[in-house]
């Protein structure tokens, strides 16, 4: 059993296939009964040095259904962090008083710092454009749960491939399946070389969607990541490359599922929303099952 979430390199398999049966019978407890009393007296923090929403809030409804309770560090510049603290110190205070730490921090690498002061399971949410762990988990059972056989299919990832970190894992952890994968961005936006040589499976590049949207089974969009650009106008330049909206959906196939890690800032036109394609919402709540699946196996271990 694991004792942090921090990286994708600690998944195989097994681990997947044991995960998902647990996200599925916490699914079901959610559906039945709200959720239960199983993390009773147990205090989780959320100790976020960047924004969010989904993350913090789907890791904090996680805890709150098994019956535990949160600190919620959302904003650091009210923390001691302020006044020069170090990661270290603030790891090994807020230890003192919880079970499990959630970090999401700027730089990448931060969340295997922290475990190594740690006496307490870290979960990595984010550590700058390095990883997102449990959000590739939780796209990979939103595809198992979409499609029900990962194998075989053909995976479309668009947007912002160098900074986004969710791709990132997404991509690492799709190397326990056999999958193609296509990567569509502009090119100064393309999937890092030093992480491509990790990949297992088959990779097509293009700037170009509709090159591989009709053979496109999941279609992961992302958004620009505008705070890891230094200049501004190289942003601009880019933001707005790749809008999937009702038109762009005409040459994809009906059995198309489209995911997106969210906030979107455009990508995605709200008059897709409705269309059964559209899983990004459904993605979300499974965030909450993964989560409560994570949580209860690591703090309750
Ligand atoms: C993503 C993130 O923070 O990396 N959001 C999330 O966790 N759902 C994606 C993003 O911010 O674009």
């Amino acid at each position: 059993m694991l004792q942090h979430i921090l990286g994708i390199e600690q998944f195989d398999k097994s681990y997947l296939e044991t995960l998902f049966k647990h996200a599925l019978t916490m699914q079901n407890l959610v559906e039945k009964k709200g959720g239960d009393n199983r993390l009773e007296h147990r205090v989780s923090t959320n100790l976020f040095y960047e924004p969010s929403t989904r993350t913090s809030s789907s890791f904090a409804a996680a805890m709150y259904r098994l019956g535990g309770k949160v600190i919620s560090i959302n904003d650091v510049q009210y923390s001691s962090v302020a006044k020069g603290e170090s990661l270290e110190d603030t790891i090994r205070t807020l230890e003192q008083y919880s079970d499990c730490i959630i970090l999401r921090h700027p730089e990448i690498g931060a969340a295997k710092k922290a475990a190594v002061t740690a006496n307490i399971p870290i979960i990595n949410a984010g550590d700058g454009a390095g990883d997102h762990p449990t959000q590739a988990l939780l796209d990979l059972f939103t595809i198992q749960q979409e499609r029900g056989e990962i194998n075989g299919l053909t995976i479309t990832l668009v947007g912002d491939l160098k900074y986004g970190r969710t791709v990132h894992s997404l991509a690492l952890l799709l190397n326990c399946f056999n999958v193609t994968l296509n990567f569509v961005s502009p090119s100064v936006l393309s999937f890092p070389k030093e992480l491509m040589k990790n990949l297992k499976n088959p990779v097509r590049e293009t700037d170009e969607l509709e090159s591989v949207l009709p053979e496109t089974d999941i279609l992961y969009v992302t958004r620009v990541q505008k705070e890891r650009f230094t200049n501004i106008a190289e942003y601009e330049e880019v933001q707005g490359s790749y809008v999937i909206d009702s038109q762009t959906l005409k040459s994809a196939s009906k059995k198309l599922v489209i995911l997106h890690p969210l906030p979107r800032v455009g990508e995605i036109a709200h008059e897709i929303d409705h269309d059964p394609r559209a899983a990004y919402f459904r993605q979300m709540k499974n965030g909450l099952y993964v989560r409560m699946a994570l949580l209860d196996q690591l703090i309750n271990r």
